[in-house]
């Protein structure tokens, strides 16, 4: 994941609320003359993204079926089309000409033609080709914004933020991907809420409440957490009982409680969740507008019998998963996310009361990376100009 950077406090491990409550309070509400707690509250569900990162906007096997696909990251439409040379290009899904979304053409060899007038672009964006120009006159030289994007872990990356930072902005790192012990499952979701209200309930432990008929998670503790400028880890000790626990090799026998350590990493934007060697999850977020997010994700389990017996049969044991498992614990959270979404449609300023520190931690990084991009936004040489210029 991405590297944290100058670490707000040091990590600790506190088992007691009154203790851990303490240590945000000195920790976190410090002397930053930036908002209080409290104050980022009000504001967490109207925060943008820092668009200087890696983002998932579709699973790569989508290109199977299609040439051309629209993906919309944080209200910017862009079209992603793969050429028939197998490469991907992503444009502002706007055409030069009267701005018809370039999605509803076609690509032909490298090109994306506009369904409209059939003006032809490349792969920089500049239109190379206009059907009825005259001889002699020239294209316009005006170019298409374009977009960095690259496929790895089964998915499209692209990065809508500043270019010349694209190149040196990791993606997130998944050992797992690579290694034939694990079975992967890939888990979509779509979310009609803020991408905050998302990643707290992915932050948020406590929840075990709302799965419980799906026999998940009881008896959640915070035991120790940490936090940074771009991510927070949290650790929590969560209890597990039941036939379902020991299918996935939570538990050993269906009739005795177990304890397990579940570490949830947030490093902006994305996250990772590990269950020391038994699960990992890699929960990649795409804010997709003030109210929609997405997310892609790669969930790791280590069935308890040899590799040799389950690969051949890894893509319907995943299915089977996905449908029968994960889909349900997902499902049950959508609700609860868009139910929160609705009641602060209703009223944005009503009040509401978080305790978990971990979430606080976690809406602090989330607003702290939007204000650090608007301030870097703001100090650019073409801002200072263009306000001097108004005055
Ligand atoms: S709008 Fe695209 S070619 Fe005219
Ligand atoms: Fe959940």
């Amino acid at each position: 994941m991405h590297k944290h950077t100058s670490p707000r406090h040091g990590s600790f491990g506190l088992r007691a609320d009154k203790e851990i409550n303490q240590v945000i309070k000195i920790g976190i509400m410090d002397n930053r003359p930036t908002l209080s707690i409290k104050e980022i509250q009000n504001t967490i569900r109207q925060v943008g993204i820092n668009p200087n990162y890696w983002y998932p906007v579709a699973w790569t096997d989508i290109f199977k079926k299609k040439d051309v696909i629209p993906v919309t990251i944080w209200n910017q439409n862009i079209v992603v089309y793969r050429t028939t040379n197998g490469h991907l290009n992503a444009l502002e899904d706007a055409c030069l000409h009267k701005g018809v979304e370039l999605h509803k053409g076609e690509v032909q060899q490298d090109r994306i033609v506009c369904p409209y007038h059939g003006w032809e672009f490349d792969n920089t964006g500049s239109c190379v080709r206009i059907p009825y120009l005259q001889e002699g006159k020239k294209c316009p030289s005006a170019r298409i914004r374009t977009f960095p994007v690259q496929e790895r872990y089964q998915m499209v990356w692209l990065f809508p933020g500043n270019l010349t930072l694209a190149e040196q902005t990791p993606l997130p790192v998944v050992p797992e991907f690579d290694d034939p012990d694990w079975l992967m499952v890939k888990i979509p979701g779509h979310f009609m809420a803020h991408f905050s209200t998302c990643n707290e309930n992915t932050m948020d432990v406590f929840h075990g409440h709302l799965h419980k008929g799906l026999q998940g998670w009881f008896d959640p503790e915070l035991i120790k957490l940490d936090s940074h400028d771009s991510g927070v880890v949290a650790e929590y000790r969560v209890s597990y009982k039941g036939r379902l626990a020991k299918l996935l090799g939570l538990a050993k026998s269906a009739e005795e409680t177990y304890q397990r350590t579940v570490s949830i990493e947030y490093a902006y934007p994305h996250y990772q969740n590990r269950m020391g060697e038994l699960s990992s999850l890699y929960l990649m977020r795409l804010p997709v507008g003030p109210a929609e997010t997405r997310s892609f994700s790669l969930m790791f389990l280590k069935p308890g019998i040899p590799s040799k017996f389950w690969q051949p049969y890894k893509e319907q044991l995943a299915r089977l998963l996905w449908r029968f498992l994960l889909k349900r614990f997902l499902d049950q959270d959508k609700e609860m996310i868009e139910s929160e979404q609705t009641t602060y449609n209703a009223d944005p300023q009503a009040r509401k009361i978080e305790i978990n520190p971990a979430i606080m931690a976690l809406r602090r990084v989330i607003y702290d990376q939007y204000q650090s991009h608007i301030s870097a936004t703001e100090a650019t040489p073409e801002k200072r100009t263009a306000r001097k210029d108004k005055s």
